[in-house]
């Protein structure tokens, strides 16, 4: 493991103290909440508290009532006197009666049993009875009363809520400390794992940036196809994505340089052989004339190898005189002269100049206008040599040619894409077509697609080759769009 560096550090040292500020603010809004909910909860017991005891003071002032009223009613009762216990049924609360003679039970009544249910049972009471006669023994009543069971049970659930509320009051004060305490022991834990943790993002997130660190010094040192290529959507990605443009940009903008000394190179050989070989041109064109015309002999065999070597020469000639014009027509190819305009009337300007490829080229201009700054002369020579050599590829491939031009305004950039049916360009072959004196053809000189690609970037763009959807060639000339 390698130990953190300075950034690294610092990232750590910020979560650091980020974890730890939320650790202390948490316990205390923790602390908080907790009393403030102990304070109210313990008021509201209060309130209960003193609720329920008025509560209790009603239900034994009722109960209290009620044993008064009962041993009223039983003296009432014992003073008019009974003959039957069943007498005594309509007496309102009575749950039963019974007649004692000394221990002996003379009768009994009862209350039904769905009233005995619903009730409980006061103790009972015992009055003794008038005696009409001394001799007889004195009766006895014992009656009991009841009062409803649902009453009963209230109370004593009552009672019941009082005494847990009793107990609650304990509770807080133990259980809160308690809470507390097991929740800043579970901060310290977090806390004492915080730098682990961050150690690691940090590192997640210094590795990514030491990468770019390490990019940009190799493109520094000139190595132009390295690429981030990064996954994800955070300002990290982002900027690696802007790095790996502006190092593409650099690649492209070193490639069209290299390629302009190259061509400024190629451009003098061709002044140069240009120059060699028309000299000799004219006089040795001459001779050839002055050799057919002066032989004034009869001998026939002669003659035909005559005008036969004369035929050669003169089509060597004409081919070398051709060469010669392409040489110098690359040698000096005039200084870009841009005028601003729209790419869909260019090409369309061009093509009503061309009228022998109305049968063979079709154009799809875009909707809108596409503006560039383009030399009218010089981009005509582009689409010509383009349309030329597509023509020749596919006629070579003995196909009926069939050239599309597109042009559109796309990421940007003011696009001329020319199309065809030929046989294609090989990926092999893609980097060094564009390169001077590189053809496939009999009689080519390899000079087309240099003066293309050249013409291009002096105009500030560039061109490259791809396959069309058809498998033909698909050319795309690239411009910056104008403002
Ligand atoms: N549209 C095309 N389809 C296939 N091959 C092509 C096409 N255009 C150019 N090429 C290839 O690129 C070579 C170079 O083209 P160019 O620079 O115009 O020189 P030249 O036409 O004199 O050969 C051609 O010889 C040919 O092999
Ligand atoms: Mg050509």
């Amino acid at each position: 493991m390698r130990w953190p560096g300075r950034f690294a550090l610092k990232i750590l040292g910020q979560m650091l103290l980020v974890a730890l500020l939320s650790a202390l603010l948490s316990t205390y809004a923790f602390y908080y909440v907790a009393l403030r909910f102990a304070d109210f909860s313990i008021a509201q017991a209060d309130h209960v508290a003193v609720a329920s005891k008025h509560a209790a003071e009603i239900f034994r002032s009722y109960f209290d009532n009620r044993k008064e009223e009962f041993q009223r009613r039983a003296r009432a009762i014992a003073q008019n006197g009974v003959r039957e216990a069943d007498d005594l049924a309509a007496t309102e609360g009575l749950l039963r009666a019974r007649l004692l003679d000394g221990d002996e039970e003379v009768d009994a009544w009862e209350a039904d049993p769905a009233t005995l249910a619903r009730s409980r049972e006061a103790p009972p009471i015992v009055v003794a009875l008038p005696t009409g006669d001394k001799d007889e023994t004195p009766r006895v009543l014992e009656l009991t009363f009841g009062i409803p069971l649902e009453m009963y049970e209230n109370s004593l659930s009552l009672r019941d809520a009082i005494d847990k509320e009793k107990e609650l009051g304990h509770v807080y004060e133990h259980v809160i400390p308690r809470f507390l305490r097991q929740y800043v022991v579970l901060v310290l834990m977090m806390l004492a794992a915080a730098p682990l943790v961050g150690w690691v993002f940090a590192r997640h997130v210094t590795r990514r940036v030491a990468r770019l660190h390490e990019a940009a010094g190799r493109v520094g040192a000139g190595d132009l196809t390295v690429r981030l290529a990064p996954k994800g959507k955070d300002e990290l990605a982002q900027l690696g994505r802007a790095f790996d443009g502006m190092v593409a940009e650099l690649a492209h903008a070193r490639s069209r340089l290299e390629y302009l000394q190259k061509v400024s190179a190629w451009q003098e050989v061709a002044r140069r052989l240009a120059h060699e070989i028309k000299n000799p041109l004219t006089p040795v064109q001459l001779a050839v004339q002055e050799l057919a015309s002066k032989y004034s002999g009869d001998d026939a065999s002669y003659r035909r190898l005559l005008d036969t070597a004369t035929e050669i020469l003169r089509e060597e000639i004409g081919s070398l005189r051709r060469l010669v014009d392409d040489f110098s027509a690359f040698a000096k190819l005039p200084e870009v002269e841009p005028t601003p305009i729209d790419l869909n009337v260019l090409v369309t300007e061009i093509l009503r100049l061309q009228p022998e490829w109305q049968s063979f080229v079709t154009v799809e201009p875009s909707t809108a206008p596409v503006p560039a700054m383009c030399d009218r002369t010089l981009f005509r020579r582009v689409i010509a040599n383009l349309v030329e050599n597509a023509f020749q590829a596919a006629q070579g491939a003995g196909r009926t040619p069939a050239i599309h031009i597109r042009i559109e305004a796309r990421g940007g950039r003011a696009v001329v894409a020319v199309a065809d049916n030929g046989p294609g360009v090989a990926e092999t072959d893609r980097q060094h077509i564009f390169d001077p004196y590189v053809t496939h053809r009999a009689g080519g000189t390899g000079l087309g697609l240099a003066i293309v690609r050249k013409i291009v970037i002096d105009h500030g763009g560039d061109v490259s080759v791809g396959a069309a959807r058809t498998g033909g060639a698909l050319f795309t000339v690239e411009l910056p769009i104008r403002a």
